[in-house]
């Protein structure tokens, strides 16, 4: 069953209400935007040698996104999001690009009724996990359905350690948030930890890799970690 646009839970609101503590979190490094999206552009140089399209699912405001497409082959961008306060950002980041951009905003879930089947390259930055396991799977499903044949999807998401559940995650999320994280002051660091603490849902890297395989991706892989090992970047193919 196709779920409301405008879906508004604690997984969005942050996003939705508040986009300026994010754009902190950005500014700040503090999930290592900067590392991740330079393997991203390492990715797309060498595999996409030719004109191709890039879809951006939960794109926010496209900022590395918007920057990394630069200089690359990529002739169209689809950015959707939630958040229109996240999309507004995106068109400008957008504004003097060559690569025509278009923007949807819609629960992402929903992203299949929105997006022409052939894309080549699919990316979703550290918003999967709020799906539940079951929801991972399928979205994978509808990725590899629209994906043109030998497309590459790819994720940033966090990653939950062997044998490790949900509370000792945050437990381990504060104690790095504690020691790396900068730039936020009291009130935003609590309506952070809330977020963090009630809506995300990480998987280990083996269940990441094992969810796309069972999705009927071929190549599964690990492709990257950042510097706390809370994130990790893998491609499908
Ligand atoms: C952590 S930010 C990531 C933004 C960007 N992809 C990045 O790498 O920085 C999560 C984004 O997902 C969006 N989002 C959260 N839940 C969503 C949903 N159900 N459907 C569409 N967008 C959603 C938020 O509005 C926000 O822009």
């Amino acid at each position: 069953m196709t779920k409301p646009d405008t879906k508004e839970d604690l997984s969005t609101k942050i996003f939705v209400k508040n986009w300026s503590i994010y754009k902190k979190i950005i500014e700040n490094d503090n999930m290592s935007h900067n590392a991740g999206y330079s393997k991203l552009k390492q990715i797309i140089s060498y595999e996409m040698q030719r004109p191709f399209s890039f879809v951006d699912l939960a794109c926010g405001d496209a900022y590395y996104s918007s920057r990394v497409l630069r200089e690359t082959n990529a002739k169209t961008y689809t950015g959707l999001d939630i958040s229109e306060q996240a999309l507004s950002f995106a068109r400008e980041n957008f504004r003097d690009s060559e690569i025509r951009a278009d923007f949807i905003r819609t629960d992402f879930i929903n992203f299949a009724e929105h997006i022409d089947p052939g894309a080549d390259f699919i990316w979703v930055g550290f918003s999967m996990h709020h799906l539940e396991t079951i929801d991972k799977l399928q979205f994978m499903k509808d990725v590899r359905e629209v994906l043109a044949d030998g497309g590459i999807f790819m994720l940033y998401e966090p990653i939950l350690l062997e044998g490790e559940d949900l509370s000792q995650y945050y437990k381990r999320f504060k104690v790095t948030f504690d020691k790396f994280w900068k730039g936020l002051n009291n009130e935003e660091s609590e309506y952070l930890l809330e977020h963090v603490r009630e809506t995300e849902k990480p998987e280990t890297t083996r269940d990441w890799i094992a969810l796309g395989k069972e999705a009927g991706f071929e190549n599964a892989a690990k492709v990257f970690s950042e510097r706390t090992g809370l994130y990790e970047i893998f491609k499908y193919k």
